[in-house]
């Protein structure tokens, strides 16, 4: 039978869960069995994993969950809590507002487990942004050696910008899926937290576990709630979460040839602390624009080909909705198309047709479901961004 990577994986993150929690309450006895459970099967995954990248992690960790074993045979135990002075309901940090209780931050859940499957070509048009991307990202990887030669790390560290629902998770994770790496997304609710220093801590917590992967990818989306110009903002817990963030960014650095990506996200580009965009941070910007006729072009054909029996022979013709989706974002175009078919399957349903029978997806259809889609995206929104980018470039 095949190796079962994610049951296993699974498996050994909740093993390696349950040995922190039975440790950092001194439940050593209990922490020993869940701690050699997660051994076996480190090991397993170090022996089994498909990726090298994987097999290399998964060894390392084992090494450190056996130098854990060794401590506790001593009587050492590294995960038992120092004493802390209880907080409480009403406790106040030095400057008078509320801090949250001691507590561990679990970041690994943010970690994918698997690699993503989307590459590039599964994305719709934005050819501009795929070469940023190739140039900036997927380069450095194939032939790090290069960079090297030029003194260039091969960490890239960009930021993308634009509409709602135009991709950018989604170029974010094909990235991610092309470098066969590691790959984290970090929104800004996981992180913000309304009791001071968590989010920082969060943050550091993230890149700390980012540390345990050679090749890694971090996501940040909507960054400008992380990251919030000083400008509008100047509070002491925002002005903390940036200084960490900027901190945490300039440690990150790839060794050993090792790619380390930081992507940032956000519809919001003018609300961003202009030092995060600075040379050597979140330095690449690219503005992930709606789809052009080629783009739209891309998501219509799919959607033709996945179902071409309700749409041959049809009144409504491809050429017709692609130019019709015009204005429209990747997101919103395959809402529309679903609606349309919302549409044709209630006439059907409505009209009690025999079994087999049914109705195209007619243009009608079309045209009522594009007539009821209400569009997020103003054209006072893409000045905005467009006068943004000429802003960036001047
Ligand atoms: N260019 C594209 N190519 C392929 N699919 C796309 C494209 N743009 C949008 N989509 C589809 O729309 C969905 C939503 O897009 P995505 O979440 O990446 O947008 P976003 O720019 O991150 O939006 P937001 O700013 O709201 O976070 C994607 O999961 C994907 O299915
Ligand atoms: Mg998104």
């Amino acid at each position: 039978m095949a190796f079962d990577y994610p049951g296993k994986n699974r498996a050994y993150e909740a093993a390696l869960q349950r040995t922190k929690e039975c440790l950092s309450n001194g439940d050593v006895e209990n922490g020993t069995l869940y701690l050699d459970k997660a051994i076996t099967l480190s090991a397993e995954l170090a022996a089994n994993a498909a990726i090298p990248e994987f097999q290399a992690r998964f060894k390392k960790e084992n090494a450190q969950l056996l130098k854990i074993k060794g401590m506790l045979g001593k009587g050492e135990n590294p995960f038992r809590k120092k004493a802390t002075v209880s907080n409480g309901d009403g406790a106040k940090g030095g400057d008078g507002k509320a801090q949250k209780p001691e507590e561990g931050e679990n970041v690994s859940g943010f970690f994918s487990t698997e690699i993503p499957t989307t590459t590039l070509a599964d994305v719709a048009g934005l050819e501009e942004v795929k070469e940023q991307i190739r140039i900036n990202v997927l380069l450095p990887l194939k032939d790090p050696e290069v960079f090297y030669n030029y003194k260039k790390d091969a960490g890239a560290r960009i930021i993308m910008y634009g509409p709602p629902g135009c991709g950018k998770s989604f170029v974010a994770e094909a990235i991610a899926g092309e470098l066969k790496c590691h790959y984290a997304v970090i929104t800004s609710d996981q992180i913000l937290d309304k009791y001071v220093g968590v989010a920082s801590k969060r943050i550091k917590a993230v890149f700390d576990e980012a540390e345990k992967y050679d090749n890694v990818l971090l996501f940040f989306d909507e960054i400008d709630a992380l990251c919030a110009s000083r400008d509008s903002d100047d509070s002491a817990h925002t002005k903390d979460i940036l200084t960490t963030f900027l901190t945490c960014m300039s440690g990150f650095k790839p060794k050993d040839k090792s790619l380390k990506v930081i992507i940032g996200a956000t519809n919001r580009p003018w609300a961003i602390d202009s030092a995060l965009v600075r040379g050597q941070r979140l330095d690449t910007a690219i503005y992930v624009r709606l789809p052009d006729r080629k783009a739209r072009e891309f998501f219509v054909k799919k959607e033709w080909e996945k179902f071409a029996n309700i749409y041959e022979g049809s009144d409504l013709t491809m050429d017709y909705a692609i130019d019709a989706l015009d204005g429209f974002s990747g997101a919103d175009i395959k809402t529309i198309l679903d609606q349309a078919k919302t549409k044709t399957l209630t006439r059907v349903l409505q009209d009690n047709l025999p079994k087999g029978q049914y109705y195209k997806v007619s243009k009608a259809d079309f045209d009522s479901a594009l007539a009821a889609h209400h569009n997020p995206v103003t054209a006072e929104m893409l000045l905005r961004y467009e006068a943004f980018g000429k802003g960036m470039t001047e």
